[in-house]
């Protein structure tokens, strides 16, 4: 392998929105900080018809209007890294000519053969590409590493993701795909493993017996947008769930890595992945609740229904709303439920994994406003990132009552430094071929096998309701039922960390 860390990166739909969004402010961000090596070309790659003049010029446009960095000094001199070539992707023959204009491009920038691709084209030409790719030898690592990094979705369900999987797994190494779940970019994200880690004081307490059960919630107060006709055909079990929310549950449950070496991390995550206790069709009713938003009004303003937004069927069954309990068969969660919830048009946006511990086994206060399982620790990824400790406190006066209260960090008070975004860390660590925070093979397919019954279900039977519920309410109703404690509700997050409640300040 060439000890040298010049290389092109190619983008496959650079005409497209995430494009522009993330992936070039990104990277222009990593070239403020000198974290891009000396050496380097941008290769934007569609169908359409630019040249480069006008893909640079679409480009600077997109840095300034989707700032990642403060500093937009250096935009000039980092544009002119930038070049556009245009290819039919199912055509082969197109190929030819892109290998040529990346050998063109390594003998003026003195580039070796290093070469990232980044799939951002619609997932329908995530097999097609890496095989075109492999037929003119970009696949070949003799000169230079060659790394895939795909964009989420991968497969639509068990079966298309086990079709993708093989189609890749023909041409290229599983060293050499980076599967992306912006997830676990996140800085929050990657602190869960952290805070469990380094502490002494949470992993005596991180298991069956002394944790009642985990709560994730993922919400959304926006609806679909723009997106309408992709996300029908998607919807929240295979957008949300079946990627983010599973490694975010999967990374609070697992053990200590015996090292931060990538496979060491990602032996633990596949481990959570593969304890997934199956869901039975027969339970599938009763282990998930879907939903789709309806048309309300939210501070005078009418809001749409699903059925109602741009690009969506009129008789959707889509769920904007999905809630699911699964167990975890392993010694350390063996008879723990782990609840997540996720959905479009909630009361407000917010992501955040709830720690809830187990009673006192003897209530000795049995006065004042403390429930009987006061102590939750919410781990919050966003907004307003940081932790929060709940727990039971005397308040002050005569007798014994007992309150709860907050004990709160916020991760704005560790730092003034900046938070890189999630694309940022992500495409910098594919740079280094630090594959830790991306999805292994195996774990997407391990998710897929896990969702399958419920997909079918939801697909098939007729006798699993979809729920309506009004736009800006906490989805239907009977979600509550999922928690099989009838004490014990969903907590209700706001937008501050130390709020929550169904009523609060959003
Ligand atoms: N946008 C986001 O925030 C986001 C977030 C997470 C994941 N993703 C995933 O990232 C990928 C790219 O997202 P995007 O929003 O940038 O997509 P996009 O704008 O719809 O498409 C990207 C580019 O692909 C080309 N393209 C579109 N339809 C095509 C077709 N039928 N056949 C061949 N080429 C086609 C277009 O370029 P030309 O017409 O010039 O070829 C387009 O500019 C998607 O798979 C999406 O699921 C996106």
């Amino acid at each position: 392998m060439i000890n040298d860390d010049s290389h092109i990166y190619v983008i496959f739909g650079a005409s497209g929105d995430l494009t522009k969004r993330k992936l070039v402010p990104a990277l222009y961000s990593l070239y403020v900080q000198d974290l891009l090596p000396e050496k380097f070309a941008l290769l934007g790659v569609s169908r359409s018809d630019f040249t480069d003049m006008d893909f640079r010029s679409g480009m600077k446009k997109a840095i300034n209007a989707f700032k990642e960095i403060d500093d937009t000094s250096h935009i000039d001199s980092f544009i002119q890294k930038i070049h556009y070539q245009s290819i039919q992707f199912n055509d082969a023959s197109t190929y030819h000519p892109l290998r040529q204009r990346m050998e063109i491009l390594r003998t003026d920038e003195e580039i070796c053969g290093n070469t990232l691709f980044y799939l951002s084209t619609p997932p329908s030409l995530y097999g097609i590409i890496p095989q075109h790719l492999a037929s003119v030898g970009l696949n070949s690592q003799e000169d230079g590493w060659k790394r895939l990094i795909i964009e989420k979705p991968f497969g639509y369900d068990l079966e298309s993701a086990m079709i993708l999987k093989n189609q890749l797994l023909k041409d290229w190494q599983e060293e050499q795909l980076f599967r992306i779940d912006h997830y676990l970019g996140k800085e929050t994200v990657q602190n869960l493993l952290v805070t469990r880690f380094s502490n002494g004081i949470f992993e005596p307490l991180w298991n069956r017996n002394y944790i009642h059960h985990v709560e994730i919630t993922s919400a959304e107060s926006i609806g679909v947008e723009k997106r309408g006709g992709y996300y029908d055909t998607s919807g929240a079990l295979r957008d949300m769930v079946q990627n983010h929310l599973l490694q975010v549950a999967a990374i609070t449950a697992m053990e200590s890595p015996s090292s931060l070496e990538p496979v060491a991390i990602r032996n633990e995550i596949l481990k959570v992945f593969q304890s997934l206790r199956p869901i039975k069709k027969e339970d599938v009713k009763t282990n998930t609740i879907r939903g789709q938003y309806l048309a309300s009004t939210i501070k005078s303003e009418t809001i749409a229904g699903y059925r109602q937004e741009e690009g969506v069927d009129p008789k959707s069954v889509t769920e904007t709303y999905a809630a699911i309990k699964f167990y975890i068969d392993n010694w350390r969660w063996g008879g723990v439920p782990f609840y997540i919830r996720t959905g479009k048009r909630l009361p407000t946006r917010v992501t955040e994994v709830v720690i809830h511990f187990k009673p006192t086994p003897h209530f000795l206060f049995t006065s004042g406003s403390l429930s009987s399982s006061c102590n939750q620790l919410v781990i919050r990824i966003q907004p307003d990132e940081g932790m929060l400790m709940k727990f039971g406190m005397k308040t002050p006066g005569a007798g014994f009552d007992v309150q709860n209260v907050n004990m709160d960090f916020h991760y704005s008070d560790l730092t003034h430094q900046r938070i890189p975004s999630a694309y940022e860390r992500l495409i910098y660590d594919s740079m280094k071929g630090d594959s830790t925070l991306f999805a292994r093979t195996e774990e997407v397919i391990e998710a897929w096998k896990f969702l399958s019954p419920v997909i079918e279900c939801w697909k098939d039977e007729k006798d699993v309701p979809l729920y309506g519920y009004p736009a800006g309410t906490w989805g239907p109703e009977t979600a509550d039922d999922l928690i099989e404690d009838k004490s014990i509700t969903w907590r209700y997050p706001c937008k501050n960390l130390s709020d929550d409640g169904i009523y609060c300040e959003l």
